[in-house]
């Protein structure tokens, strides 16, 4: 590979390997299908498309459906398939990168990919935020802080103080701070007036999770008009797929399923919160996501243990941090029962 840049040859494969088992608590996917008179009009809508036909140059059609739905200028908002996207968008687009450990591993993946220096500082005691050492690694020139609040993959929704004075003090020292609310519905957070505020703040949402949309790949940016123009306009042309669009506009006319979805899921993981409380050896972290963050006392002995009972979790111990601990994504109702019969049958 002498033809390609040097720094490519340190990139490591994202970190998931599929696995298929009967109850799959491994990807904090939604549970639920989306609602099926939601799917039945997209259907609809899919098979009126000339399918002969290129999209629109960049989801045009998509990006005014969220601005609508978010309460948003359109020129204020990029779209892609899936959030990723728009991660790798801005890596490319950074000076440098700046993140918390443990975090979300596309943060780091798009940065290494654009050849950009990379930095990561530790989490703080219980997982919080370490705003001072952020506030340390801020010195020199700018670049792009990545943060997920609520917190991926621990689960945790910082206080929205801490998070303002982060905000501050980073885009007065010219950084730009993405604000990464996959899993915002969750917490009942929202994060929007943070972004409407300030130029230098851009939040990123997914379809993938509270929307019931992870296989259709969908996500989007709202920030200001001259951020996310210039996001859109380094992403290929045509990169929403007729279909993907067709989906996504269906859902986007009946969001309200997407509040009643995330109350019951959070209802879920109170109830799993509650089941792990009586685990003998394993400790469960506050959540205010669809998944939990678990410490047990051997995470390759608590995956198998939970594969062999058709339980399917992701190992998090790769981590820094995080030795010891597996995640699981909240589930139905009875995959729920079924993941604690088997996590309380382990040691
Ligand atoms: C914090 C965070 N951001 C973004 C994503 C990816 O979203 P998408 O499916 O829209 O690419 C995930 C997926 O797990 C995530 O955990």
């Amino acid at each position: 590979m002498d033809a390609w840049k040097p720094h490519l040859s340190q990139l490591a494969p994202y970190p998931y390997k599929r696995v298929d088992a009967r109850v799959k608590l491994d990807q904090n996917e939604s549970p639920e299908e989306l609602p099926a008179a939601v799917k039945e009009r997209a259907l609809a809508r899919l098979a009126a498309l000339p399918w002969n036909r290129y999209p629109d140059l960049h989801g045009e059609e998509v990006r005014e459906a969220v601005a609508r739905f978010a309460g948003w200028p359109a020129e204020g908002v990029a779209v892609a398939p899936g959030s990723n996207f728009l991660v790798l968008a801005l890596g490319q687009a950074a000076r440098r990168v700046l993140d918390t450990s443990p975090s979300f591993a596309y943060y780091e993946g798009a940065a290494r990919l654009s050849g950009v220096e990379y930095r990561a500082v530790k989490l703080g005691q219980d997982f919080g935020l370490p705003v001072g050492g952020l506030l340390a690694a801020l010195s020199g020139d700018p670049g792009v802080l990545f943060l997920s609040q609520p917190h991926a993959p621990t689960g945790r929704l910082f206080p929205r103080a801490e998070v303002e004075s982060l905000v501050k003090a980073a885009t007065e020292r010219g950084w730009m701070v993405v604000l990464d609310e996959a899993y915002h519905q969750f917490a009942r957070s929202d994060l929007r007036d943070l972004a409407r505020q300030n130029p230098r703040v851009v939040l990123l949402r997914t379809f993938s999770k509270a929307w019931c949309l992870g296989g259709i790949r969908g996500g989007y940016l709202l920030g200001a008009p001259e951020v996310a123009g210039k996001i859109q306009s380094m992403l290929p042309p045509f990169l929403i797929p007729a279909h993907t669009g067709a989906i996504l506009l269906s859902a986007l006319e009946s969001p309200g399923y997407v509040e009643a979805l995330a109350g019951r899921i959070a209802a879920e993981r109170e109830r799993l919160q509650a089941g792990l409380a009586r685990h003998p050896t394993w400790k469960a972290s506050p959540s205010a996501t669809n998944f939990v963050l678990i410490r047990t006392p051997d995470a390759r002995a608590a995956y198998e243990g939970l594969l062999s009972r058709s339980v399917l979790v992701r190992r998090q111990d790769h981590y820094p941090g995080l030795q010891g601990c597996i995640r699981v994504t909240v589930g139905s109702p009875a995959e729920n029962d079924a993941f604690l019969a088997a996590a309380l049958a382990l040691p």
